[in-house]
Protein backbone atom coordinates (compact mmCIF):
# COMPACT_ATOMS: atom_id res chain seq x y z
CA UNK A 1 0.00 0.00 0.00
CA UNK A 2 1.48 3.46 -1.12
CA UNK A 3 0.58 5.99 2.15
CA UNK A 4 1.49 9.37 1.51
CA UNK A 5 2.70 11.65 4.03
CA UNK A 6 0.30 14.84 4.72
CA UNK A 7 1.96 17.75 4.24
CA UNK A 8 1.90 19.92 7.44
CA UNK A 9 0.99 23.40 7.24
CA UNK A 10 3.46 25.65 8.33
CA UNK A 11 2.80 28.34 11.59
CA UNK A 12 2.33 31.26 9.55
CA UNK A 13 -0.15 30.10 7.05
CA UNK A 14 -3.05 31.46 9.01
CA UNK A 15 -7.00 30.22 7.14
CA UNK A 16 -6.98 33.57 5.47
CA UNK A 17 -3.84 33.32 3.67
CA UNK A 18 -5.19 30.08 2.43
CA UNK A 19 -8.07 31.07 1.44
CA UNK A 20 -6.53 33.71 -0.62
CA UNK A 21 -4.33 31.13 -2.21
CA UNK A 22 -7.76 29.36 -3.79
CA UNK A 23 -7.79 30.81 -7.52
CA UNK A 24 -11.06 32.68 -8.14
CA UNK A 25 -13.52 31.35 -10.75
CA UNK A 26 -14.72 33.27 -13.56
CA UNK A 27 -18.31 33.16 -14.34
CA UNK A 28 -17.59 32.14 -17.83
CA UNK A 29 -15.32 29.15 -16.71
CA UNK A 30 -18.32 27.64 -15.17
CA UNK A 31 -20.80 26.77 -17.65
CA UNK A 32 -24.19 25.67 -16.28
CA UNK A 33 -24.14 21.86 -16.07
CA UNK A 34 -27.98 20.70 -16.90
CA UNK A 35 -28.20 17.11 -16.59
CA UNK A 36 -30.05 15.26 -19.23
CA UNK A 37 -32.57 13.77 -15.92
CA UNK A 38 -33.16 14.82 -12.50
CA UNK A 39 -35.91 13.23 -10.53
CA UNK A 40 -38.32 15.72 -8.59
CA UNK A 41 -37.55 13.92 -4.71
CA UNK A 42 -38.81 16.73 -2.54
CA UNK A 43 -39.20 16.36 1.19
CA UNK A 44 -42.47 14.59 1.08
CA UNK A 45 -40.78 12.06 -0.93
CA UNK A 46 -38.57 11.29 1.61
CA UNK A 47 -40.26 11.07 4.71
CA UNK A 48 -42.56 8.79 2.99
CA UNK A 49 -39.26 5.95 2.53
CA UNK A 50 -37.70 6.82 6.36
CA UNK A 51 -41.32 6.19 7.49
CA UNK A 52 -41.59 2.70 5.68
CA UNK A 53 -37.95 2.25 7.32
CA UNK A 54 -38.97 3.14 10.65
CA UNK A 55 -41.44 0.49 10.76
CA UNK A 56 -39.33 -2.17 9.99
CA UNK A 57 -41.27 -4.47 7.41
CA UNK A 58 -39.28 -3.09 4.03
CA UNK A 59 -40.21 -5.38 1.53
CA UNK A 60 -43.33 -6.22 -0.46
CA UNK A 61 -46.46 -5.79 2.07
CA UNK A 62 -48.80 -3.10 2.84
CA UNK A 63 -47.34 0.08 0.90
CA UNK A 64 -47.50 -2.52 -2.26
CA UNK A 65 -50.64 -3.01 -1.43
CA UNK A 66 -51.90 0.68 -1.17
CA UNK A 67 -49.67 1.93 -4.38
CA UNK A 68 -51.46 -0.92 -6.66
CA UNK A 69 -55.20 0.08 -5.42
CA UNK A 70 -54.00 3.73 -5.48
CA UNK A 71 -52.18 3.24 -9.20
CA UNK A 72 -55.36 1.28 -10.29
CA UNK A 73 -57.97 4.12 -9.05
CA UNK A 74 -55.79 6.89 -10.50
CA UNK A 75 -55.83 5.32 -14.21
CA UNK A 76 -59.26 3.50 -13.56
CA UNK A 77 -58.58 0.09 -14.24
CA UNK A 78 -59.53 -2.85 -11.65
CA UNK A 79 -56.47 -4.34 -11.16
CA UNK A 80 -53.14 -2.84 -10.66
CA UNK A 81 -50.12 -5.63 -9.72
CA UNK A 82 -46.50 -3.88 -8.64
CA UNK A 83 -43.60 -5.50 -10.07
CA UNK A 84 -40.09 -4.23 -10.12
CA UNK A 85 -39.09 -2.90 -13.54
CA UNK A 86 -41.66 -2.92 -16.56
CA UNK A 87 -40.04 -5.21 -18.40
CA UNK A 88 -40.75 -7.39 -15.81
CA UNK A 89 -44.41 -6.12 -16.38
CA UNK A 90 -44.29 -6.99 -19.70
CA UNK A 91 -42.88 -10.68 -19.11
CA UNK A 92 -45.43 -11.45 -16.83
CA UNK A 93 -48.37 -9.99 -19.10
CA UNK A 94 -46.83 -12.07 -22.43
CA UNK A 95 -46.78 -15.20 -19.63
CA UNK A 96 -50.30 -14.26 -18.75
CA UNK A 97 -50.99 -14.22 -22.32
CA UNK A 98 -49.92 -17.64 -23.36
CA UNK A 99 -46.67 -16.72 -25.42
CA UNK A 100 -44.74 -20.24 -26.53
CA UNK A 101 -41.61 -21.17 -28.76
CA UNK A 102 -41.89 -20.00 -32.41
CA UNK A 103 -45.03 -17.49 -31.58
CA UNK A 104 -44.51 -14.14 -33.55
CA UNK A 105 -45.41 -11.02 -31.72
CA UNK A 106 -45.13 -7.74 -32.87
CA UNK A 107 -42.91 -4.28 -31.72
CA UNK A 108 -41.61 -1.46 -32.92
CA UNK A 109 -37.94 -0.96 -33.62
CA UNK A 110 -37.93 2.28 -32.36
CA UNK A 111 -37.72 1.21 -28.54
CA UNK A 112 -35.59 -0.27 -26.06
CA UNK A 113 -34.64 -3.71 -26.41
CA UNK A 114 -37.01 -4.64 -22.77
CA UNK A 115 -40.30 -4.45 -25.46
CA UNK A 116 -38.65 -6.98 -27.30
CA UNK A 117 -36.16 -9.01 -24.96
CA UNK A 118 -39.41 -10.47 -23.39
CA UNK A 119 -40.54 -11.82 -26.31
CA UNK A 120 -37.40 -14.20 -26.76
CA UNK A 121 -38.18 -15.30 -23.50
CA UNK A 122 -40.19 -17.10 -24.63
CA UNK A 123 -38.11 -18.33 -27.35
CA UNK A 124 -40.82 -16.75 -29.42
CA UNK A 125 -39.90 -14.72 -32.20
CA UNK A 126 -39.99 -10.40 -32.02
CA UNK A 127 -41.10 -8.75 -35.37
CA UNK A 128 -40.14 -5.53 -35.69
CA UNK A 129 -42.18 -3.24 -37.21
CA UNK A 130 -41.01 0.05 -38.76
CA UNK A 131 -42.69 3.82 -37.31
CA UNK A 132 -45.27 6.47 -38.73
CA UNK A 133 -43.39 9.56 -39.66
CA UNK A 134 -44.59 12.37 -37.39
CA UNK A 135 -45.48 10.51 -34.29
CA UNK A 136 -42.68 8.08 -35.00
CA UNK A 137 -45.48 5.66 -33.28
CA UNK A 138 -45.84 2.63 -34.43
CA UNK A 139 -47.42 2.43 -38.10
CA UNK A 140 -50.74 0.38 -37.96
CA UNK A 141 -50.11 -0.31 -42.07
CA UNK A 142 -46.67 -1.56 -41.19
CA UNK A 143 -48.40 -3.67 -38.92
CA UNK A 144 -50.94 -5.21 -40.64
CA UNK A 145 -48.24 -6.14 -43.20
CA UNK A 146 -46.12 -8.22 -40.61
CA UNK A 147 -49.01 -10.40 -39.52
CA UNK A 148 -48.69 -14.27 -40.49
CA UNK A 149 -50.29 -16.88 -39.26
CA UNK A 150 -47.74 -16.97 -36.03
CA UNK A 151 -48.44 -14.01 -35.04
CA UNK A 152 -50.18 -13.85 -31.24
CA UNK A 153 -49.82 -10.26 -29.69
CA UNK A 154 -48.61 -6.96 -30.87
CA UNK A 155 -46.52 -4.77 -28.19
CA UNK A 156 -47.60 -0.97 -29.13
CA UNK A 157 -45.27 1.35 -27.48
CA UNK A 158 -46.46 5.27 -26.76
CA UNK A 159 -43.13 6.58 -27.79
CA UNK A 160 -42.16 9.71 -25.21
CA UNK A 161 -45.53 9.67 -23.58
CA UNK A 162 -48.04 10.16 -26.74
CA UNK A 163 -50.19 7.37 -27.20
CA UNK A 164 -50.31 5.32 -30.30
CA UNK A 165 -53.23 4.88 -32.77
CA UNK A 166 -55.13 2.83 -30.23
CA UNK A 167 -58.21 2.18 -32.30
CA UNK A 168 -56.86 1.86 -35.52
CA UNK A 169 -54.06 -1.03 -33.95
CA UNK A 170 -57.13 -2.50 -31.70
CA UNK A 171 -59.39 -2.79 -34.71
CA UNK A 172 -56.47 -4.93 -36.49
CA UNK A 173 -55.54 -6.88 -33.64
CA UNK A 174 -59.17 -7.80 -33.37
CA UNK A 175 -59.22 -9.09 -37.41
CA UNK A 176 -56.29 -11.22 -36.77
CA UNK A 177 -57.36 -12.64 -33.51
CA UNK A 178 -54.21 -11.15 -31.67
CA UNK A 179 -53.61 -10.05 -28.18
CA UNK A 180 -52.64 -6.29 -27.18
CA UNK A 181 -50.35 -5.81 -24.56
CA UNK A 182 -49.05 -2.19 -24.15
CA UNK A 183 -45.98 -1.20 -23.21
CA UNK A 184 -46.78 2.56 -21.96
CA UNK A 185 -43.13 3.20 -20.07
CA UNK A 186 -43.54 6.68 -21.20
CA UNK A 187 -47.05 7.26 -20.88
CA UNK A 188 -47.91 7.87 -17.53
CA UNK A 189 -50.16 9.92 -17.04
CA UNK A 190 -51.62 10.05 -20.80
CA UNK A 191 -54.75 9.80 -22.25
CA UNK A 192 -56.41 8.53 -25.73
CA UNK A 193 -59.38 9.61 -27.13
CA UNK A 194 -60.64 10.74 -23.37
CA UNK A 195 -59.21 7.75 -21.84
CA UNK A 196 -56.28 6.94 -19.89
CA UNK A 197 -53.97 4.96 -20.90
CA UNK A 198 -53.65 1.58 -18.72
CA UNK A 199 -57.58 1.00 -19.76
CA UNK A 200 -57.23 0.58 -23.18
CA UNK A 201 -56.12 -3.05 -24.21
CA UNK A 202 -56.36 -6.13 -21.87
CA UNK A 203 -53.04 -5.54 -20.40
CA UNK A 204 -50.63 -2.31 -19.82
CA UNK A 205 -46.89 -2.42 -18.44
CA UNK A 206 -45.57 0.87 -16.92
CA UNK A 207 -42.15 2.05 -15.72
CA UNK A 208 -40.83 3.48 -12.80
CA UNK A 209 -37.54 3.74 -13.69
CA UNK A 210 -35.45 6.91 -12.71
CA UNK A 211 -36.07 8.94 -15.52
CA UNK A 212 -39.32 8.17 -16.26
CA UNK A 213 -42.28 10.28 -15.73
CA UNK A 214 -42.80 9.13 -11.69
CA UNK A 215 -40.12 7.19 -10.04
CA UNK A 216 -39.53 4.51 -7.69
CA UNK A 217 -35.42 4.23 -8.70
CA UNK A 218 -36.94 0.81 -10.22
CA UNK A 219 -40.08 -0.59 -10.62
CA UNK A 220 -43.19 -1.49 -12.72
CA UNK A 221 -47.01 -1.94 -12.57
CA UNK A 222 -49.16 -3.91 -15.11
CA UNK A 223 -52.98 -2.44 -15.02
CA UNK A 224 -56.11 -5.16 -16.31
CA UNK A 225 -59.37 -5.68 -15.71
CA UNK A 226 -59.19 -9.13 -15.62
CA UNK A 227 -59.22 -10.22 -12.10
CA UNK A 228 -58.24 -13.88 -13.31
CA UNK A 229 -55.30 -12.58 -15.12
CA UNK A 230 -54.15 -10.13 -12.32
CA UNK A 231 -54.16 -12.80 -9.97
CA UNK A 232 -51.59 -14.87 -12.60
CA UNK A 233 -49.49 -12.61 -12.69
CA UNK A 234 -48.81 -11.67 -8.88
CA UNK A 235 -48.20 -15.12 -8.56
CA UNK A 236 -45.84 -15.30 -11.26
CA UNK A 237 -44.18 -12.30 -10.23
CA UNK A 238 -43.39 -14.29 -6.73
CA UNK A 239 -41.82 -17.42 -7.31
CA UNK A 240 -44.87 -18.90 -8.41
CA UNK A 241 -46.57 -18.65 -4.81
CA UNK A 242 -50.25 -19.23 -4.61
CA UNK A 243 -51.61 -16.59 -2.06
CA UNK A 244 -50.29 -13.37 -0.57
CA UNK A 245 -47.16 -14.57 -0.14
CA UNK A 246 -45.88 -11.86 1.66
CA UNK A 247 -48.57 -11.75 4.37
CA UNK A 248 -46.63 -15.32 5.65
CA UNK A 249 -44.80 -13.24 8.02
CA UNK A 250 -47.14 -11.09 9.15
CA UNK A 251 -49.64 -11.81 12.55
CA UNK A 252 -52.81 -12.01 9.65
CA UNK A 253 -50.80 -14.40 7.08
CA UNK A 254 -49.78 -18.66 7.63
CA UNK A 255 -46.25 -19.97 7.18
CA UNK A 256 -48.04 -22.14 4.33
CA UNK A 257 -47.74 -21.27 0.45
CA UNK A 258 -48.21 -23.65 -2.24
CA UNK A 259 -45.66 -23.43 -5.52
CA UNK A 260 -47.91 -23.70 -8.74
CA UNK A 261 -45.55 -22.50 -11.24
CA UNK A 262 -42.08 -22.01 -11.75
CA UNK A 263 -42.06 -18.13 -10.83
CA UNK A 264 -40.33 -15.00 -11.26
CA UNK A 265 -38.79 -12.61 -8.43
CA UNK A 266 -40.53 -9.58 -9.53
CA UNK A 267 -41.80 -8.25 -6.65
CA UNK A 268 -41.74 -4.43 -5.71
CA UNK A 269 -40.55 -3.82 -2.32
CA UNK A 270 -42.74 -1.55 0.73
CA UNK A 271 -39.97 0.94 0.10
CA UNK A 272 -40.02 1.64 -3.30
CA UNK A 273 -43.91 1.82 -3.25
CA UNK A 274 -43.69 4.32 -0.38
CA UNK A 275 -41.66 6.53 -2.75
CA UNK A 276 -44.26 5.58 -5.70
CA UNK A 277 -47.03 6.77 -3.76
CA UNK A 278 -45.34 10.00 -3.07
CA UNK A 279 -44.51 10.76 -6.82
CA UNK A 280 -48.41 9.40 -7.83
CA UNK A 281 -49.78 12.15 -5.59
CA UNK A 282 -48.16 14.83 -8.01
CA UNK A 283 -47.86 12.96 -10.79
CA UNK A 284 -50.75 15.82 -12.81
CA UNK A 285 -48.85 18.67 -10.93
CA UNK A 286 -45.28 16.85 -12.73
CA UNK A 287 -46.83 16.32 -15.93
CA UNK A 288 -48.44 19.60 -16.20
CA UNK A 289 -45.09 21.15 -15.37
CA UNK A 290 -43.21 18.71 -18.21
CA UNK A 291 -46.30 20.18 -20.74
CA UNK A 292 -45.17 23.74 -20.31
CA UNK A 293 -41.18 23.19 -20.61
CA UNK A 294 -42.34 21.50 -23.69
CA UNK A 295 -44.17 24.26 -25.46
CA UNK A 296 -41.79 26.59 -24.04
CA UNK A 297 -39.25 24.62 -26.05
CA UNK A 298 -41.67 24.26 -29.12
CA UNK A 299 -41.88 28.02 -29.10
CA UNK A 300 -38.57 28.95 -28.99
CA UNK A 301 -37.35 27.02 -31.51
CA UNK A 302 -40.07 27.31 -33.76
CA UNK A 303 -38.51 30.08 -36.45
CA UNK A 304 -35.44 27.72 -36.60
CA UNK A 305 -35.32 25.89 -39.91
CA UNK A 306 -32.42 23.71 -38.44
CA UNK A 307 -34.81 21.42 -35.82
CA UNK A 308 -37.97 20.22 -36.14
CA UNK A 309 -40.32 18.62 -33.14
CA UNK A 310 -42.61 16.00 -33.51
CA UNK A 311 -45.69 15.96 -34.29
CA UNK A 312 -48.35 15.98 -31.55
CA UNK A 313 -51.83 14.60 -32.64
CA UNK A 314 -55.14 16.01 -31.46
CA UNK A 315 -57.07 14.05 -28.83
CA UNK A 316 -54.29 12.71 -27.39
CA UNK A 317 -53.20 13.61 -23.78
CA UNK A 318 -49.55 13.39 -23.85
CA UNK A 319 -47.15 12.43 -20.86
CA UNK A 320 -44.57 14.32 -22.08
CA UNK A 321 -41.80 11.65 -21.14
CA UNK A 322 -39.11 13.21 -24.06
CA UNK A 323 -38.98 16.37 -25.70
CA UNK A 324 -37.25 15.24 -28.87
CA UNK A 325 -35.81 17.69 -31.82
CA UNK A 326 -34.77 16.67 -35.51
CA UNK A 327 -31.98 18.39 -36.79
CA UNK A 328 -32.28 18.50 -40.39
CA UNK A 329 -29.14 16.82 -42.04
CA UNK A 330 -28.81 19.31 -45.04
CA UNK A 331 -28.69 22.07 -43.13
CA UNK A 332 -26.02 21.47 -41.17
CA UNK A 333 -21.95 20.81 -41.22
CA UNK A 334 -21.55 18.57 -38.18
CA UNK A 335 -24.02 15.51 -38.04
CA UNK A 336 -26.33 14.74 -35.13
CA UNK A 337 -23.47 12.95 -32.86
CA UNK A 338 -21.30 15.95 -33.67
CA UNK A 339 -23.99 18.01 -32.38
CA UNK A 340 -24.97 16.23 -29.34
CA UNK A 341 -20.95 16.65 -28.81
CA UNK A 342 -21.56 20.40 -28.96
CA UNK A 343 -24.40 20.46 -26.03
CA UNK A 344 -22.40 18.57 -23.94
CA UNK A 345 -19.38 20.88 -24.05
CA UNK A 346 -22.29 23.66 -23.34
CA UNK A 347 -23.05 21.83 -20.36
CA UNK A 348 -26.41 20.17 -21.75
CA UNK A 349 -26.79 16.47 -21.12
CA UNK A 350 -28.67 15.10 -23.76
CA UNK A 351 -29.71 11.22 -24.74
CA UNK A 352 -31.01 9.43 -28.31
CA UNK A 353 -34.28 7.80 -27.91
CA UNK A 354 -33.59 5.04 -29.09
CA UNK A 355 -30.80 3.45 -31.38
CA UNK A 356 -33.68 1.79 -33.84
CA UNK A 357 -33.45 -2.54 -32.40
CA UNK A 358 -32.75 -3.29 -35.96
CA UNK A 359 -29.20 -1.93 -35.66
CA UNK A 360 -28.14 -3.74 -32.44
CA UNK A 361 -25.95 -6.69 -33.09
CA UNK A 362 -28.55 -9.25 -31.45
CA UNK A 363 -31.28 -8.22 -33.37
CA UNK A 364 -29.14 -8.30 -36.94
CA UNK A 365 -27.77 -11.24 -36.11
CA UNK A 366 -30.08 -13.35 -34.85
CA UNK A 367 -33.41 -12.50 -36.30
CA UNK A 368 -31.23 -11.23 -39.53
CA UNK A 369 -33.42 -7.84 -39.45
CA UNK A 370 -31.50 -5.04 -42.16
CA UNK A 371 -31.66 -1.31 -42.03
CA UNK A 372 -33.09 -0.82 -45.17
CA UNK A 373 -36.61 -2.76 -43.97
CA UNK A 374 -37.16 0.21 -41.84
CA UNK A 375 -36.64 3.11 -43.78
CA UNK A 376 -38.77 5.69 -41.36
CA UNK A 377 -36.65 4.36 -38.02
CA UNK A 378 -33.48 5.08 -40.01
CA UNK A 379 -34.62 8.24 -40.55
CA UNK A 380 -35.72 9.10 -37.42
CA UNK A 381 -32.49 7.97 -36.04
CA UNK A 382 -29.56 10.01 -38.18
CA UNK A 383 -31.41 13.15 -36.68
CA UNK A 384 -32.82 12.77 -33.19
CA UNK A 385 -31.85 14.33 -30.11
CA UNK A 386 -33.74 14.06 -26.37
CA UNK A 387 -33.42 17.19 -24.51
CA UNK A 388 -33.62 17.70 -21.29
CA UNK A 389 -37.29 17.44 -19.16
CA UNK A 390 -38.16 17.05 -16.04
CA UNK A 391 -40.40 18.77 -13.62
CA UNK A 392 -37.28 20.28 -11.69
CA UNK A 393 -36.23 22.22 -15.36
CA UNK A 394 -36.61 25.75 -14.67
CA UNK A 395 -37.48 28.37 -17.48
CA UNK A 396 -33.95 29.95 -17.51
CA UNK A 397 -32.43 26.65 -18.32
CA UNK A 398 -34.88 25.22 -20.85
CA UNK A 399 -34.27 29.03 -22.26
CA UNK A 400 -30.51 28.51 -22.09
CA UNK A 401 -30.48 25.15 -24.16
CA UNK A 402 -32.82 26.63 -26.85
CA UNK A 403 -30.18 29.90 -27.25
CA UNK A 404 -27.29 26.91 -27.16
CA UNK A 405 -29.55 25.32 -30.22
CA UNK A 406 -30.12 28.20 -32.12
CA UNK A 407 -26.48 29.24 -31.97
CA UNK A 408 -25.03 26.13 -32.92
CA UNK A 409 -27.43 26.15 -35.68
CA UNK A 410 -25.79 29.76 -37.13
CA UNK A 411 -22.29 27.76 -35.98
CA UNK A 412 -22.36 24.79 -37.90
CA UNK A 413 -24.98 26.09 -41.14
CA UNK A 414 -23.32 24.55 -43.95
C1 LIG B 1 -40.20 1.85 -24.20
C2 LIG B 1 -39.65 1.16 -22.99
N1 LIG B 1 -40.13 -0.03 -22.62
C3 LIG B 1 -39.69 -0.67 -21.53
C4 LIG B 1 -38.69 -0.14 -20.75
C5 LIG B 1 -38.20 -0.92 -19.59
O1 LIG B 1 -38.53 -0.31 -18.38
P1 LIG B 1 -37.87 -0.81 -17.03
O2 LIG B 1 -36.51 -0.20 -16.94
O3 LIG B 1 -38.79 -0.30 -15.95
O4 LIG B 1 -37.82 -2.28 -17.08
C6 LIG B 1 -38.15 1.09 -21.08
C7 LIG B 1 -37.08 1.67 -20.25
O5 LIG B 1 -36.43 2.61 -20.54
C8 LIG B 1 -38.64 1.77 -22.22
O6 LIG B 1 -38.13 2.96 -22.61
Amino acid sequence: MVTRATPKPTPFQSPKQVQLQTPKLIPFQTPKLIPFHRPLIEEEDIQAVVEVLKEGWITSGPKVHEFELAFADSVGARNAVAVNSCTAGLHIALDAVGIRPADEVLVPTLTFTATAEVVAYFRAKPVLCDSEPGTFNLDPLKLESAITSRTRAVIPVHFGGQSCEMDTIAKIASTYNLTVVEDAAHAFPAKYKGRNVGTLSWLTAFSFYATKTITTGEGGMVTTDDDAVAQRMRVMSLHGMNHDAWKRYSGTGSWRYEVVAAGFKYNMTDIQAALGLAQLGKAERMRLRRKELAARYSRGLRDCVAYQTLEVVPDVEHAWHLFVILIDPEYFSINRDQLIDELKSLGVGTAVHFIPLHRHPYYRDKWGYRPEQFPVAEWYFERCISLPLYPGLSDEETDLIVEHLRALARKFKR
